[in-house]
């Protein structure tokens, strides 16, 4: 089968290991390009069911950041061995294998991109986001970037008919993210002012939704104006351009100098120092990524004052994307898909998404079903 291998692999979370500021910039800055030439199309054996195991035929995979992240490996983190990329899948299943019984050859599925142990203290009290030997597709596996994967029987998801396979192919990582950010860490209800930052990566377009789904009032931001008219579509009431404005000046001034319940963060940095101070008092400020770099300052002592919390996020609980699923299938989310490449060029859609030229989700496709049907 023909697939994409990341010759000098990877590793995803390269970047979260390193402790040096300088390092980080010399090591993973954009400066530093994107080396492009590490993607290469092959063709590799198909895989074949196991016991337990489920082959699925790819009709999509949605790129993340993380895949810009696996590409822009830091040297220091890179591993000897070729692996598939590519963590968001959906298909209909060939093959199953011995054993199998909740899903069937023909089946159109949706697969969660992580693959909890779920035997550890974590998994077994229904954090299997956290558990202690988490893998995931494209990472511990191969992964999406490909024409077909082998799935444990446990990731696979039915999609209900309404639900495309492009647009299901686009809601694991940014959407399962969203809900746990909104829903599970910040306890997001009814009147909240939401503020989402970088609305419109994979993880805004998919929180500016869901905070609207609960009855927030949801205040975005991003770097240009051409991305905040599209927030407005999606149930933005108040949009901050943060390379012209000062985010934390706009954020009072659209609350009337009451300051955001909850902020959606995943760029970190300078940014996610102003987000902070934006904070209402009693706020919750959700990061689940580093992509301007590791680290922020914050004012501990105006943080004390207005009982404000920072908190961490990653990944989801499968049951959050099974209920995600569910509210794209009933209309309740959309998947919001800028943009959709063939397989045999991959490398181009990396470089869309890391050159910040998407509105909401790139989904790649195997060269045989493109272009996908809409
Ligand atoms: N913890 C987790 O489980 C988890 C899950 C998903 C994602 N993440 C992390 O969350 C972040 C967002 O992921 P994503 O897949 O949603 O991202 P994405 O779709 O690639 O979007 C990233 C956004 O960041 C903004 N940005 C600002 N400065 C940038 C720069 N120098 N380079 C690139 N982008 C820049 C861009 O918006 P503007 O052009 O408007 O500035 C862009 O839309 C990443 O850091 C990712 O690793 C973590
Ligand atoms: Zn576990």
């Amino acid at each position: 089968m023909k697939a994409v291998q990341l010759t000098t692999s990877g590793d995803y979370s390269s970047h979260y290991l390193i402790d040096d500021h300088e390092q980080w910039e010399r090591e993973i800055g954009m400066h530093e390009g994107l080396s492009l030439e590490r993607l290469n199309y092959n063709t590799v054996p198909k895989p074949v069911a196991g016991p337990g195991e489920v082959v699925v035929e790819i009709h999509g995979a949605g790129l993340n950041h993380l895949d810009v992240w696996a590409v822009q490996c830091a040297p220091s983190h890179q591993r000897s061995e070729s692996r598939i990329p590519g963590s968001d899948i959906a298909g209909i299943v060939e093959s199953t294998g011995e054993g199998v019984s909740s899903c069937s050859p023909g089946d159109r599925v949706v697969l969660h991109s992580a693959t909890p142990c779920m035997n550890c203290p974590m998994c077994l009290t229904g954090r299997d986001n956290n558990c202690l030997a988490l893998g995931s597709f494209g990472s511990s596996r191969d992964g999406g970037l490909a024409e077909y994967t082998l799935a444990p029987e446990w990731n696979v998801i039915a999609l209900p008919d309404t639900v495309s396979l492009v647009d299901a192919a686009s809601l694991p990582v940014a959407y399962m993210t969203a809900w746990h950010m909104l829903v599970a860490r910040a306890g997001v209800r009814r009147g909240d002012w939401v503020l989402v930052n970088a609305a419109g990566s994979g993880v805004g377009i998919a929180a500016t939704q869901i905070a609207k789904l609960f009855g927030a009032h949801v205040v975005t931001s991003a770097g240009s104006d051409a991305k905040l008219e599209k927030s407005r579509e999606l149930g933005a009431s108040e949009t901050i351009n943060y390379s012209t404005h000062s985010l934390y000046e706009e954020a009072m001034r659209v609350t009337g100098g009451r300051g955001v319940d909850i902020v959606i963060d995943s760029l970190s940095d300078e940014l996610m120092e102003q987000s902070v101070e934006a904070l209402a008092a009693g706020g919750r400020l959700v990061n689940c990524g580093c992509t301007l770099g590791n680290w922020a300052r914050v004012n501990v002592a105006r943080m004390m004052a207005k009982e404000s919390s920072v908190l961490g996020s990653v990944m989801g609980c499968k049951q959050e994307l099974i209920e995600v699923v569910r509210e794209v299938g009933r209309g309740g989310l959309r998947a919001v898909v800028d943009r959709t490449f063939p397989l045999s060029q991959a490398r181009e859609a990396v470089a869309y998404l890391a050159h910040r030229k998407q509105f909401g989700k790139v989904v790649v496709v195997p060269d045989a079903h493109y272009p996908p049907e809409v």
